[in-house]
């Protein structure tokens, strides 16, 4: 039987990388502020592994170690929250939240439609029903949710940034549709956090919503750590989730090492706002080339990008052009995306040089012509 194959990188990311031998220019990561290979960052994860060894052979609901401790009080003050509860991923994060706080038959989840897999499957394990609003619809919410007779909890889950546009939810109007019917609102940051809002705290901090939002979030994006995940919030439901959160209690936590590179990435985003301001101006260097090009963006906010395509076949094309000429794109089809809105998701980084900036400007306008001849 033949293993499957993926295209293999060598070597730490940063704005490129070395995929198969080849030096490819990095258009598809979630490395936002290009921590995953910042000196200490690497550093934090080794310093952890020296001390407290490979695993810690303890499950999460026993003990944790001070690494672990110190990332969840820093990360509780830099979101300015009453408290956090450490995870393995943000994946497990949203199906423990979920599947503890609608564990009963009368209890009502509204999932934004384009809500990430995760909260999906969040879902699927509570016990309570789960209704679909149209995407970033405060509108479409108030109706699904006066259509629906119960008493019981009410939450309203939605990505933070949405993975696959790159847009920021309407946060402050779901919050007041929320509060109307008595919901408990709960964002997943996923996206957000590090990259969003003023000082990177999150959609939460862009829309100058309260601090104390339930959110959910990972490590594996701009901080750069590899994986782990968090819920963050009032204590009351932090420590509900605690008690009885299946993916919270029953799985192995994230491993010092890991915890160890997060926290260093947290006392650089926390400290450092250059990363974010380069990367605010890749992003603006990038959108206005691109306008010359005439490919079609999502007006997006942030480091993801969405270069709209249409057809699938156009738009796995596209990034296999792209990629030949040294850039390495990903392109997503239905049902990642709804059917006819193929895209690539363009995600910038920190790490990018304003020379990469140009290179992939200048490789999707090369794109462009190579598309426009298969056409004719
Ligand atoms: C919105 C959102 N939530 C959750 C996740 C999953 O995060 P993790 O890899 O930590 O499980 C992702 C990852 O793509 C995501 O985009």
């Amino acid at each position: 039987m033949n293993p499957p194959s993926w295209p293999t990188a060598e070597g730490r990311l940063s704005g490129s990388v070395d995929l198969d031998g080849r030096e490819m220019l990095m258009l598809s990561s979630n490395d936002y502020l290009g921590l995953a290979g910042d000196d200490r960052v690497v550093a934090g994860a080794h310093e952890a592994l020296d001390r407290y060894g490979a695993g810690i052979g303890l499950n999460p609901s026993i003990a944790l170690t001070r690494v672990h401790r110190e990332l969840a009080d820093e990360l509780s003050a830099f979101l300015g929250c009453e408290s956090v509860l450490l995870f393995n991923s943000c994946s497990a994060a949203n199906g423990a939240t979920l599947q503890t706080l609608a564990d009963t038959p009368d209890s009502l989840i509204l999932s934004d439609e384009y809500n990430h897999a995760s909260i999906v499957d969040g879902c699927r394990l509570a016990r309570g029903r789960t209704k679909v609003y149209r995407h970033d619809d405060p509108d479409s919410l108030q109706g699904v949710v006066e259509g629906v007779p119960g008493t019981g909890r009410k939450l309203v889950i939605t990505d933070g940034v949405f993975s696959m546009e790159g847009s920021i939810a309407r946060l402050a109007e779901l919050r007041s549709v929320a509060d109307g019917v008595g919901a408990t609102l709960i964002v997943d940051e996923s996206h957000a956090v590090g990259v969003v809002g003023r000082t990177g705290r999150g959609s939460v901090e862009h829309h100058e919503a309260d601090a104390d939002t339930l959110r959910t979030g990972t490590f594996s994006k701009a901080f750069g750590a590899g994986l782990g995940g968090f819920l963050a919030g009032p204590r009351e439901i932090v420590d509900e989730v605690t008690a009885r959160g299946r993916s919270f209690i029953f799985t192995s936590p994230m491993p010092a090492a890991t915890a160890g590179a997060a926290l260093a990435a947290l006392r650089i985003i926390r400290d450092d706002l250059s990363r974010l301001g380069h990367l605010a101006e890749n992003v603006a260097r990038f959108r206005a080339g691109m306008a010359e090009t005439g490919w079609d963006l999502l007006d997006s906010r942030g480091p993801i990008v969405p270069v709209m395509l249409g057809d699938d076949e156009r738009a796995h094309r596209v990034a296999t052009t792209l990629r030949g000429l040294g850039v390495f794109t990903a392109s997503f089809a239905y049902p990642v995306v709804p059917r006819g809105s193929a895209r690539i998701r363009v995600q910038l980084s920190a790490a990018h040089t304003d020379d990469d900036i140009d290179t992939a400007i200048e490789a999707f306008a090369q794109a462009a012509q190579i598309e426009s001849n298969y056409r004719s």
